[in-house]
């Protein structure tokens, strides 16, 4: 990688990732991003940046052009919860704009990384450590567009040599930016109450195992993916990656380790717990571990220590 557009850079992945990748990297690192969600602070001063709705297949290519992209990560998507609300902005985000992503990818040479997840799995999938290759079913329309998205970036590899990658994440938990209208955010939320010494509301069920990952490890994943030697590769899109699978109970367990008098009460969503029963408990991540090395640094213990430190440290 040298030139790299991050589409979607001030999101939930692409604001941490765009970043570190800015720190690995010499060359341009484009954050790409849309009116109303423009780069601020350190994301706008540290590198350049342009406007770049996925949608628009010419901002796409004339963005590529400017900065000799080679590698675009297409971060663009609503996550779950909003794509219900959304279903068919959600497929124009996830499908059309992906296949503008590809066909810039096609005329420029461009590998493209575009993040799936375990939303692609539903409820005919085997719950636990479920396989990397199984049947994906899902019925929501965020799945809908990530088993989609995984065919169409695998048939532009077969069919036209693109060189793209993609990894199934788990529910990203971070301190930076808060995810928006995913299943998996209460993981998130939990910390924020716990370290304002709020009552927590979950809109999960206690015993709903969903797999997560702290977002350091979902990071070194995205990159480790697209500089790994191809040769190894019998996936692509999408690899099975996974670190911690637990319900609310045991995160809020494991929060009380450190803050003890922590509360949490249920409140449970039904559109989110729908999403959360069709989802698995847990993935087999055996394949990203043997075709291109995948390791987790953090389990939850280690995760619940850091986020409390640094909401702590942001004044939260
Ligand atoms: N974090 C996503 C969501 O909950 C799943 O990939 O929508």
């Amino acid at each position: 990688m040298k030139n790299v557009l991050v589409i979607g850079s001030t999101g939930q992945i692409g604001s941490e990732l765009t970043m570190k990748l800015r720190s690995l990297y010499s060359g341009n690192i484009v954050a790409g991003y849309i009116a109303g969600a423009e780069p601020k602070g350190e994301l706008k001063e540290s590198g350049p940046s342009a406007i770049v709705d996925i949608t628009n297949a010419q901002q796409i290519a004339e963005t590529v052009a400017k900065y000799e992209i080679d590698t675009i990560y297409n971060l663009a998507a609503l996550l779950s919860a909003v794509a219900e609300a959304k279903p068919q902005l959600a497929w124009k985000i996830g499908m059309d704009g992906l296949f503008n992503v590809l066909e810039v990818a096609r005329e420029k040479e461009c590998a493209v990384f575009t993040p799936s997840s375990i939303g692609v799995f539903g409820s005919n999938s085997p719950k636990d450590k479920t396989p990397q290759d199984t049947i994906r079913n899902p019925k929501t329309m965020y799945g809908v567009t990530k088993v989609s998205g995984e065919l169409l970036s695998d048939y532009y590899f077969t069919r036209f040599g693109v060189d793209t990658r993609s990894v199934r994440f788990p529910g990203l938990i971070s301190y930076v930016t808060p995810p928006g209208g995913g299943t998996t955010d209460y993981a998130v939320d939990i910390y924020y109450s716990a370290v304002k010494g709020e009552t927590f509301k979950c809109p999960i069920s206690e015993g709903t195992f969903m797999d997560m990952m702290y977002m350091p490890d979902g990071l070194r994943a995205a990159i480790e993916i697209m500089e790994a030697d191809p040769a190894k590769f019998v996936h692509r899109n999408s690899f099975n990656i996974a670190a911690m699978s637990f319900d609310p109970a045991i995160i809020a367990s494991n929060i009380r380790k450190y803050i003890p008098d922590f509360k949490m009460e249920y409140e449970v969503d039904p559109l989110r717990q729908a999403i959360a029963d069709s989802w698995p408990n847990s993935l087999d991540d055996t394949c990203a571990r043997q075709e291109w090395g995948w390791k987790p640094e953090y389990d939850l213990d280690s995760m619940t220590r850091d986020m409390i430190e640094k909401l702590r440290e942001k004044g939260i």
